[in-house]
């Protein structure tokens, strides 16, 4: 083992947005040993998105027999480890020394390169980032699928950006978690004639965590019973449809998704919103364009928060951008394209001082 310590393994990992939308975890005693593994009601489906500069995490960390503890820096800021969040994405690290059969302490040093306010979730590509390094730089040889399930301890939709391309995460059905992993459906490079589109609508942060919101839904909204038979048929549908490059039906199954995701959060009591009017713009405007056409020219996607991600032919995507420009509030739309899993950056990447094992004084940091 003492071979692979001191090494200095500096990764960038990109988020996903899912297409068949994970919302609820399971509680105690419903297929789960422990809430903490975070486990799903359903199955969920997703694209790993790569926007070039930006919407990525970069993560170098080291073990070394020099460090008393472990030290994270994120976004060039020292991070309190007894944050209870932080030792529950954590739990993540202990893991990896588990299965390297080590407890030697880390340095850990991140960056999000995410706008700042956008409210966009970096928390996949950040654990992805940490769980793909921390097992590399301790040389752990393990599957993909491993890591998954560690990533999702971490942040459930995290184990979806341990893969390029097209994902599934399977609900699975053991109390341990362990065959609740994600996997790649279809490659990166499998359907390249599809753009992606973030659209960002509002600096507001939102009044309810994803976390305490899907807590919620589960417990009080009736509608919801409905939600986690009607996901897991979809995850079937869209792989038949990614499979046959069939747009319309692929686009049919997107939307429908997130409006009946976003239906149950209405059933929630008290409320959950997370659209808001800007949102609703694009929803119209989409419906709209796609009437005009008499084809689903594109279909737009909402997490838990109010920005779109849309999807679209490269052959549409002017006249989709055209008709995004004309509402107001649109903010700002990034460009993206279907990306690759984590991968392994130069030591020039790094974030560490390879030689001193202290944080580099990077410009980048925010
Ligand atoms: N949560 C959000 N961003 C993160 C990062 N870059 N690393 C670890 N946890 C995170």
């Amino acid at each position: 083992m003492d071979a692979m310590l001191d090494k200095v393994v500096t990764v960038l990992a990109r988020p996903n947005m899912a297409l068949v939308k994970y919302w609820g975890k399971r509680r105690l005693g419903e297929d789960c040993g422990d809430p903490k593994l975070n486990l799903p009601l359903n199955s969920s489906f997703s694209i790993t998105l790569d926007a070039g500069h930006e919407l990525f995490t970069k993560t170098s960390i080291v073990f070394s027999e020099r460090f008393e503890r472990d030290t994270f820096y994120l976004d060039g800021k020292l991070q309190d480890m007894d944050n209870p969040e932080l030792s529950e994405r954590f739990l993540t690290i202990e893991k990896i020394r588990e299965l390297a059969g080590v407890k030697t302490k880390a340095l850990i040093v991140s960056v999000n390169y995410f706008p700042t306010a956008s409210g966009l979730a970096s928390s996949a590509s950040g654990l992805a980032a940490l769980v793909f390094a921390a097992a590399k730089a301790l040389d752990v040889k393990t599957s993909q699928e491993k890591l998954s399930e560690i990533a999702r301890i971490g942040s459930g939709s995290a184990c979806r950006s341990m893969f390029g391309g097209f994902v599934v995460w399977e609900r699975g059905r053991s109390p341990d978690g362990t065959d609740s992993v994600a996997r790649q459906a279809f490659g990166e490079d499998y359907w390249r004639d599809l753009s992606v589109m973030v659209c960002m609508t509002s600096q507001k942060k939102k009044k309810i965590s994803s976390r305490a919101g899907m807590k919620q839904t589960v417990a009080t909204s009736e509608l919801y019973r409905l939600r986690p038979e009607i996901a897991e048929r979809r995850v079937i549908e869209i792989q038949r449809a990614v499979k046959d490059k069939d747009f319309d039906a692929m686009a049919e199954i997107i939307m429908a998704d997130t409006m009946n995701m976003h239906a149950t959060m209405l059933d929630t009591r008290p409320p959950i919103m997370y659209l808001n009017d800007i949102s609703k713009d694009i929803i119209y405007a989409i419906e709209g364009l796609n009437e005009e056409k008499g084809r689903k020219a594109c279909a737009y996607t909402f997490d838990a928060g109010p920005h779109a991600c849309i999807i679209c032919r490269k052959d549409d995507e002017k006249d989709v951008m055209n008709r995004l420009k004309g509402i107001d509030g649109v903010e700002r739309c990034i460009k993206a394209r279907i990306g690759a899993g984590p991968e392994i950056l130069q030591e020039s990447d790094s974030l560490i001082d390879v030689d001193t094992l202290l944080p580099k004084k990077h410009k980048e940091a925010r």
